[in-house]
């Protein structure tokens, strides 16, 4: 069985050797912390029976332009270990970082950037999770590659988060 729950600092170093091997995107261990500490609810990890991350999803609140009418989002990366594949993990992973973001921040949408050809992972945001394309961003990655900047309404799941406040 695989568990997904909360990030925590200690699962830092086995959230970036799992980056490491699945992305050309790699970050410093100092924004991985930036992340924890300042949205620690947004990021959470899988992990297996024997107490390894399997696979992460490291998110934040957008912290440039915005509005309290619009609070909004955003997945820095998703990662799951090639082994792992398949079972679900990266919709969980997913689906857990959007619903922290509505009941803890109130975010409105939700926004990323996926590589044009990286298949599997836009039929996950757009089949699965129906996200939409909001542009094209041309040479939006170090090697020149554009990227989908893709978002997603929250609305949704804020209506389901205050129906469920008991007054
Ligand atoms: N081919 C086509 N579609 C795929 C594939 C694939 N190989 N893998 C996943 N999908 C899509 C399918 O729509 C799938 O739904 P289905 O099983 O009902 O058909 C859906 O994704 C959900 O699959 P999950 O099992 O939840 O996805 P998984 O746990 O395998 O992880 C991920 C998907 C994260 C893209 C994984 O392949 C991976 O780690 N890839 C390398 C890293 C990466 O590309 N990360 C995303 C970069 S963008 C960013 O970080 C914002």
């Amino acid at each position: 069985m695989i568990t997904i729950r909360q990030a925590q600092a200690k699962d830092l170093p086995a959230m970036q050797t799992c980056n490491l091997s699945n992305l050309p995107e790699n970050y410093q261990m100092k924004y991985y912390l930036y992340h924890l500490a300042t949205w620690p609810e947004l990021s959470f990890v899988a992990e297996n029976q024997q107490g390894r991350v399997v696979g992460y999803v490291l998110a934040k609140m957008n912290d440039e332009e915005e509005t309290p009418e619009a609070v909004n989002g955003h997945i820095t990366s998703l990662s799951v270990l090639r082994s792992y594949r398949r079972l679900g993990l990266a919709e969980r992973l997913m689906t857990q970082a959007q619903r922290a973001m509505v009941e803890v921040f109130g975010a409105k949408n939700v926004s990323l950037h996926v590589r044009v050809s990286n298949q599997a992972a836009f039929s996950l945001y757009k089949n699965n999770l129906k996200f939409d394309i909001e542009h094209t961003e041309a040479k939006y990655y170090a090697d020149g590659e554009d990227a989908y900047a893709m978002r997603k309404s929250l609305t949704g799941l804020y209506r389901e988060a205050i129906d469920s406040l008991d007054f």
